[in-house]
């Protein structure tokens, strides 16, 4: 870290950190874990490292497919350096099988394969529990432009259909996901944030059990045991389904 560094903002799960160059920041990933709203509180042991080096490795596999990330490198393995951009206050959610939230909201059975995937917009804000917008109320508040909304929404369809591809590759099923996004200095919407297992539900494909299929921060929210065990899991099948992309 460079002697000029400082910290600009602490989340539940970064610390970001200025850096000489104005346009680039450096995320640190933290082992702190968070659920329902930080109500409760936890640690994973060597999350940092793992979420970090699974978000980089998943920006760098959408950058090569077009999609623009404030990815830029990492220079240590829980430390990505990234483009400085304005986060939007939206947590974009996109899901392809009911769990979570959508099976309490709606009573729709956990594990229904939904029809075609569902977008939806959170309000990122932590006073109010980051409730579930309508597109109206998005408007109202002029959390995004009109036009944003729609690269958004094109965006995160677009983000699903890769990950869901490299997930099946690594014999993961990706049930759902939460995205951010980010304005540079040129107004250009970025992907930034993490992907990560803190982010996303993750089932392993062969397993059936529904305790044991759970491969993401469910296993922390739900105290199913393993966590670490199954992030490092994730982590090592991603790392070799890039190895075989590169060897093919
Ligand atoms: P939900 O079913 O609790 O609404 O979560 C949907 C997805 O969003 C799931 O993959 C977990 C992720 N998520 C976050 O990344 N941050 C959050 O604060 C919440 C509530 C969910
Ligand atoms: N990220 C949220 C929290 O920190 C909620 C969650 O992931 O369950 O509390």
């Amino acid at each position: 870290m460079s002697v000029n560094s400082q910290k600009l903002y602490e989340g539940k799960a970064k610390v970001l950190y200025t850096t000489d160059n104005p346009e680039i920041l450096l995320a640190d990933f933290k082992d702190d874990a968070t659920a329902f709203n930080a109500q409760k509180k936890g640690r994973i042991i060597d999350k940092g490292r793992m979420n970090c080096s699974i978000s980089s490795k998943l920006f760098q596999t959408l950058e090569a497919r077009g999609i623009k990330t404030h990815f830029i490198d990492n220079p240590t393995p829980n430390q990505m350096r990234v483009r400085a951009v304005k986060i939007l206050p939206l947590e974009v959610v996109v899901r392809n099988i009911a769990a979570g939230s959508l099976c309490r909201q709606t009573g729709l059975e956990l594990g229904t394969l939904l029809a075609k995937p569902l977008v939806e917009f959170y309000y990122k804000n932590d006073n109010l529990g980051d409730p579930l917008l309508t597109r109206d109320r998005l408007h109202l508040l002029q959390l995004a432009t009109p036009e944003q909304v729609d690269t958004i929404t094109h965006l995160a369809l677009q983000i699903n259909e890769l990950l869901k591809g490299f997930f099946q590759q690594c014999g993961i099923t990706l049930v759902d996901f939460k995205l951010e996004f980010g304005v540079d200095s040129q107004q250009q919407i970025l992907l930034a944030d993490e992907i990560s297992p803190d982010t996303c539900r993750l089932w392993d494909t062969s397993e059936a059990d529904p305790n044991r299929r759970v491969m993401d921060k469910d296993r922390f929210r739900q105290d199913l045991g393993n966590v670490e065990d199954a992030y490092e899991e994730v982590l090592q099948r991603v790392l070799q389904a890039i190895e075989k992309q590169n060897a093919s």
